[in-house]
């Protein structure tokens, strides 16, 4: 079990005195994160939220930034336990959308505003290096002023080099977790820790911006597993970190497992923050989709990213990587609107710019 004290009122002065020294020094021992993530209880939990959006409100103010999300395939070739889009998921109906639809999504997205796009999908083999570069460059030729990010998983030091040259800016790839027996536990036998580390590595010593991230509450995690994606994340220093809650779904060997909540998943985002003053980190979907303020309460806590959805309106649901997923209905411009007013409502304000990160790090791993 993780974070045992979260919902009890058990003050502890030496989880916040804890937090206050992580605020001001940026890192703490191994055995301080792993005390805060055993003994904070609903007080320990608001102080965070509070100290954590404050130091965001000193990087970056109050300003939001705007990714338009736009799911490209939901083909994969991995077999993540976890995900409902793994391979051997047989229900899932599967589908790729045409590099006209994509560039169709690109075009709503600027004319709404948007100038990032997130070309996320399954590790379709269909999108060969070339078939990415056409894509890429055309984008880029278009709209000149857009950062392309990329989420399309592991691929090779070349594919990521030719991606880069072509004009991507970006790369997400989550790390999933830190911990080497909770990843194998989550991976087929083919997928290892090292291999995605390699990968983040290779991203950064290209020139991209970097995201990695992990789930949090994912089956079997305890609370030294966080403390391990604490440690990584100290060490990696990404430019973006993107967690989320574990959501089950039905279709995959985990299917029985609990998820996580908002508080579980919105305590580490805010611990990232304490870690990361300038580290790029969105209040995800996963959240909104486990509470209808779930994003707010992240952005509450530190959070400064939103990722509403630029995909056509027919293929949503068919990118059901967990089940329940939010604004599977609305359109592009429905969700742009509604998620201004969720930002506006909670007296932040949403930024339309490229948003780069202002981490400094290229330094390789
Ligand atoms: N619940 C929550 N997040 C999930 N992801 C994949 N499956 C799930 C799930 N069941 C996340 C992974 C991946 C990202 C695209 O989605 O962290 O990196
Ligand atoms: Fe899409 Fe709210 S963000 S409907």
């Amino acid at each position: 079990m993780i974070l045992p004290n979260l919902y009890k009122d058990k003050p502890n002065p030496r989880v916040i005195e804890l937090l206050d020294v992580l605020a001001n020094q940026r890192f703490l021992q191994p055995e301080d994160y792993l005390y805060i993530l055993d003994h904070i209880d609903i007080q320990g939990y608001s102080h965070l939220c509070t100290l954590s959006r404050k130091v965001t409100n000193e990087s970056y103010g109050k300003d939001v930034f705007m990714r338009g999300l736009i799911e490209f395939s939901n083909y994969c070739k991995q077999d993540c336990y976890y995900c409902g889009i793994r391979k051997s998921n047989n229900h899932a109906q599967r589908y790729r959308l045409t590099s006209a639809q994509i560039l169709e999504c690109c075009s709503e997205g600027y004319r709404l505003g948007y100038r990032t796009f997130v070309l996320q999908g399954g590790e379709d083999a269909y999108f060969t290096v070339e078939r990415m570069e056409t894509l890429i460059s055309t984008i880029k030729k278009e709209y000149p002023d857009v950062a392309i990010t990329l989420s399309l998983g592991e691929r090779s030091y070349e594919e990521y080099l030719r991606f880069f040259q072509a004009g991507a800016d970006r790369y997400l790839l989550r790390h999933e977790t830190a911990s080497p027996k909770l990843y194998k536990k989550l991976h087929p036998e083919s997928m290892s820790l090292e291999e995605r580390m390699l990968s983040l590595q290779q991203l950064k010593q290209i020139g991209y911006q970097v995201g990695a991230g992990c789930m949090v509450h994912s089956p079997g995690q305890e609370n030294k597993d966080l403390v391990e994606d604490l440690l990584f994340l100290q060490h990696v220093t990404p430019h973006m970190c993107g967690i989320g809650p574990y959501l089950s779904h039905q279709n995959t060997p985990f299917a029985e497992e609990s998820s996580g909540t908002v508080e579980e998943t919105v305590t580490m985002v805010a611990l990232v923050r304490l870690m990361l003053p300038n580290c790029l980190l969105p209040a995800t979907t996963a959240l909104g989709t486990l509470d209808s303020t779930g994003r707010e309460q992240a952005l509450l806590a530190g959070a400064n990213v939103v990722m509403p959805n630029l995909s056509p309106t027919n293929v949503r649901e068919l990118y059901e990587i967990y089940e329940g997923k939010i604004c599977t209905g609305d359109e592009a411009a429905h969700c742009r609107g509604c998620i201004q007013r969720k930002i506006e409502h909670v007296g932040l304000s949403v930024h339309m710019g490229r948003g780069d990160s202002l981490m400094e790090s290229n330094v390789c791993l």
